[in-house]
């Protein structure tokens, strides 16, 4: 690892996040494959099966359209990953280098519980991929594409038996298209992104306050006054149902309802518990309005509607929110409060597990089974229900203990800009769940990493949602004991770069635009620099910090847009760190921090006429200061280190206050090497030394 990493740290300070050492990894050792998910099982053997412009695919005995389909992306992702032109599609010749076999054909529509498992054979003289249906023929295909690396030969495979297939059988992620309309385009590179890593549920986000995202034709004013005219026709919704089939992935719409719900009274204000008009919400939050669960014409809305999407939609389960419900419009309704007390119930939670009834019957009637958020946990539901706990782990416990199925998302919410680490510690088994009986843990199907899109839009959700995502997936699909931390970021770095060449945007080309954008054409070099060791705040201190709370109207256009969740050269630095005020640094890894914190130090200077050139850039002044000046307090750090003289208290003081208030967020971002800064200037001796720095 070392050597990748020394390399890595010298070029983060002015490249962007991936060097060659990275992405062209080469070794045959199972640990050191790239492969995410880690399969089950993986037996290195011997030699490597080597790819040239030979390579052919067959399909040996019952094929399919979906597999032919796969074979053909398959073999031009191949072709994109090693420059090498090959076969558009599966051969009949003699000879295949990979052969694909398989004993059943899966469902036209994948369903929950097919069988996923595949094993994938490579040796020397060529593979074989081995399937009980095509869902893991898929699988086995993208498994071989993430073993090919470049060696001193030529492109390669290396000889190995993986035997696979999943831990949970729902592995999902939920896009949230209603806060900012996500097109279909970028819809389906995502749905690629998830088919590289075997994720396979869509969770389409499609209604909410701030926007009502498909076409109604029974209620047509749902999209026509509820979408600003950003909405999905039936055709596309078709469209991307069968891209997801082609990839192994179910869609599961989510039509948020009583909450939620304020872009569909825009068109039909006679559904909410409060007289209207109502308009599409522009801003963030909790808001009141609500579906009046007390009026009988409602579920005559909700069965034509509910029944109109039930057709669109083909998978069994369909979600109907039932979140974040604070009741505030049905306490002020006379008419519901007397509902309430006319029916026995308790209060307005007690009035939500009643319209939560009427729902699922309906939900029933249209042959679907109902998902929803961990508010709709009642006894009274039917079991066949799914819980999706967002609100912490308990409640999904609790579901399986009553005898409901259960998805985990709380933990896994990626718009929270944590770091990976934090959502891949998250188990669905682990915490409230882990005392549960086999029986109830088996009802954990699995779970959902969430993208909110308060501040996501097209340009900037691959960078948020990939490659971290797959830690979720890896954590949804793999044994419970994979948990190698530095394997994992180091595997989710070739996963990056590999989405990339798929035509996502993890982290190179919007970025790159982003930033120009923001520097206006100047050279972006110094700009890069800072944006390398910051981070957007963190769970919604963003929105709190606002001086003007953002809408949905406010432009994504700045920094806080543009850097990825978590400072890859941020996380570098403080190991590096960690190692010098623990006395283990080498001499070259101390020169690489003094050449990292003198181009910090310097930076300020470089990016000075931006601040004012560019409005978007004016912002960072205080931050990019801080930089600077938290930058020469490391120096003096070091140099006081070496010099072996304690440092003078007045300095130790001053400089700890400096780096602790660089650590505070400016323009909502974080400078996450300040921490690491304030380590080394605590390390350098005299009053309150905590370590060495050599
Ligand atoms: C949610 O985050 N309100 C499901």
């Amino acid at each position: 690892m070392l050597p990748r990493f020394s390399l890595r740290i010298v070029c983060f300070g002015v490249l962007f996040f991936v060097t060659l050492s990275c992405t062209l990894h080469s070794s045959a050792q199972a640990a050191e494959l790239n492969l995410i998910p880690q399969p089950q099982s993986v037996q290195p053997g011997s030699g490597r099966l080597l790819i040239d412009e030979s390579f052919s695919v067959a399909i040996s005995g019952q094929g399919n359209s979906r597999l032919e389909s796969a074979v053909e992306r398959f073999l031009s992702q191949l072709s994109r990953q090693t420059g090498i032109p090959l076969n558009a599609g599966p051969t009949t010749g003699a000879n295949p280098t990979l052969t694909i076999s398989m004993r059943q054909v899966a469902k036209e529509i994948p369903e929950l519980g097919e069988d996923e498992s595949y094993e994938l054979v490579v040796e020397g003289s060529g593979a074989k991929i081995t399937a009980p249906t095509t869902l893991g023929a898929l699988y086995g295909l993208q498994t071989f594409l993430q073993l090919v690396e470049v060696t001193s030969s030529g492109f390669a495979a290396p000889a190995v038996t993986v035997k696979d297939q999943p831990r949970f059988p729902w592995r999902g992620l939920l896009i949230d298209v209603s806060r900012h309309f996500i097109p279909l385009d970028t819809m389906k590179r995502n749905l690629d992104a998830m088919a590289a890593v075997k994720m396979n549920v869509l969770h389409w986000h499609l209604s909410d306050d701030q926007g009502f995202r498909v076409e109604s034709k029974t209620f047509p004013k749902l999209h026509e006054l509820g979408s600003d005219g950003l909405y999905y026709t039936h055709e596309q919704i078709r469209e991307l149902i069968a891209y997801a089939a082609d990839r192994g992935i179910r869609v599961v719409p989510e039509f948020d309802m009583p909450g939620h719900s304020t872009s569909w009274f825009v068109g039909y204000p006679e559904l909410a518990s409060a007289p209207g008009p109502y308009q599409i919400e522009r801003k963030w939050g909790i808001f009141d309005p609500a579906i009046d669960p007390t009026r009988e014409e409602n579920y005559h809305f909700l069965d034509k509607f509910i029944g109109e999407m039930a057709k669109l939609f083909p998978d069994a389960y369909f979600h109907i929110g039932g979140d974040e419900v604070n009741g505030k419009q049905w306490s002020a309704n006379k008419k519901i409060q007397q509902f309430i007390r006319a029916h026995g119930l308790k209060d307005n939670e007690d009035l939500q597990a009643h319209f939560n009834k009427r729902v699922q019957k309906v939900v029933n009637k249209h042959g679907k089974i109902m998902v929803g958020w961990d508010e709709i946990l009642h006894p009274e539901l039917p079991k066949e229900t799914v819980i999706q706990s967002w609100r912490g782990q308990k409640s999904l416990a609790q579901a399986a203990k009553q005898g409901y199925r259960g998805l985990l998302s709380n933990g896994y919410y990626l718009d929270l800009m944590w770091p990976v680490a934090r959502h891949y510690a998250v188990d669905p088994l682990s915490g409230a769940a882990a005392n549960l009986s086999p029986e109830e843990q088996k009802r954990i199907l699995g779970g959902e990493a969430c993208m909110w899109a308060e501040y996501i839009n097209p340009e900037n959700i691959d960078s948020r949602l990939w490659p971290r995502a797959a830690a979720v997936a890896e954590r949804l699909w793999s044994p419970q004991s994979t948990k190698d931390l530095a394997s994992l970021y180091r595997r989710l770095n070739v996963l990056g770069e590999s989405l990339e060449a798929r035509g996502l945007s993890t982290r190179q080309q919007n970025y790159a635009r982003m930033l120009e954008r923001l520097g206006g054409g100047a050279d972006p070099a110094a700009l890069q620099v800072l944006a390398a060791v910051v981070e957007p705040v963190k769970d919604y201190t963003r929105q709190k910090l606002a001086d003007q709370p953002a809408t949905s109207v406010t432009p994504l256009n700045r920094l806080i847009d543009a850097v990825p969740p978590e400072s890859a050269l941020g996380r570098d630095f403080a190991a590096l760190v960690d190692r010098a005020v623990k006395g283990n640094a080498t001499p070259e890894e101390r020169t690489q921090m003094r050449a990292l914190l003198t181009q910090w130090r310097d930076n300020h200077e470089r990016l000075r006429p931006l601040f004012d050139d560019s409005f978007l850039a004016k912002e960072l002044e205080p931050l990019s200061a801080e930089l600077s000046a938290v930058a020469a307090a490391g120096l003096q750090a070091l140099a006081i280190h070496e010099s072996k003289q304690p440092p003078s208290a007045a300095w130790k003081a001053q400089s700890v206050a400096l780096a602790q208030q660089a650590a505070t967020p400016k323009a909502q971002l974080l400078l996450v090497v300040a921490p690491a800064v304030q380590k080394l200037i605590e390390a350098t001796g005299g009053a309150g030394a905590s370590g060495s720095t050599d």
